[in-house]
């Protein structure tokens, strides 16, 4: 009777041993813990280069769900909120002619700056720290002019030579 329970038993313990073993294969070379980021879910794809496909819930995207576009307040200008994979930090993408942590300050031409302080009207969603993609609010740095975008020292003039 003993055995007759045993051996079954035994069977089952190795078909779960040898299940065990090529889930953690799995694992390893597929899922992990730290895969999908935001609660999204893991799916193991032995055909996907990455050897894993996540499936993101609550707005979330990107390959690993670590993409978000931002709630309130968070980053400025259009800017798309993420997940940074290496330490899982917030941290803020910015559009083109952006930059600051929250992409509140204008990205101005070369020897200029946006006029109004970052953080001072930060209207999440709003341009008013600066309007990164016109330009609007860049001013020429002193002892330079132009529209903000093109500036030139003052003082420097185009000359003709016609020699
Ligand atoms: C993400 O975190 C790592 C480690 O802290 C850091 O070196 C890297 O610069 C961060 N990436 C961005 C885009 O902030
Ligand atoms: C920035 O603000 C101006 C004026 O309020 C508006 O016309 C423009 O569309 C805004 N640009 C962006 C990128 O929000
Ligand atoms: C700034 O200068 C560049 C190069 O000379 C020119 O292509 C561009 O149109 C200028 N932009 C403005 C807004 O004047």
């Amino acid at each position: 009777m003993m055995g007759l329970l045993f051996c079954p038993s035994l069977v089952l313990a190795l078909i779960a041993c040898v299940f065990l073993s090529q889930t953690h294969l799995s694992l390893t070379f597929g899922c992990e813990s730290n895969s999908c980021y935001n609660g999204g879910f893991c799916d193991d794809k032995p055909d996907d280069q990455s050897g894993f496909h996540c499936i993101c819930f609550d707005k979330h995207f990107g390959e690993r769900c670590e993409l978000r576009n931002c709630k309130w307040g968070y980053c400025f200008n259009g800017a798309t909120c993420a997940t940074n994979t290496t330490n899982s930090k917030q941290l803020c993408i910015c559009p083109e002619g952006c930059n600051g942590k929250m992409c509140e300050i204008a990205q101005c031409g070369e020897n200029a700056h946006c006029q109004y302080k970052p953080h001072k009207i930060p209207l999440p969603g709003k341009n008013d720290s600066c309007n990164a993609l016109n330009h609007e609010g860049c001013v020429c740095n002193e002892g330079y002019s132009g529209d903000g975008i093109n500036c030139t020292a003052d003082g420097v003039f185009d000359y003709v030579f016609d020699h």
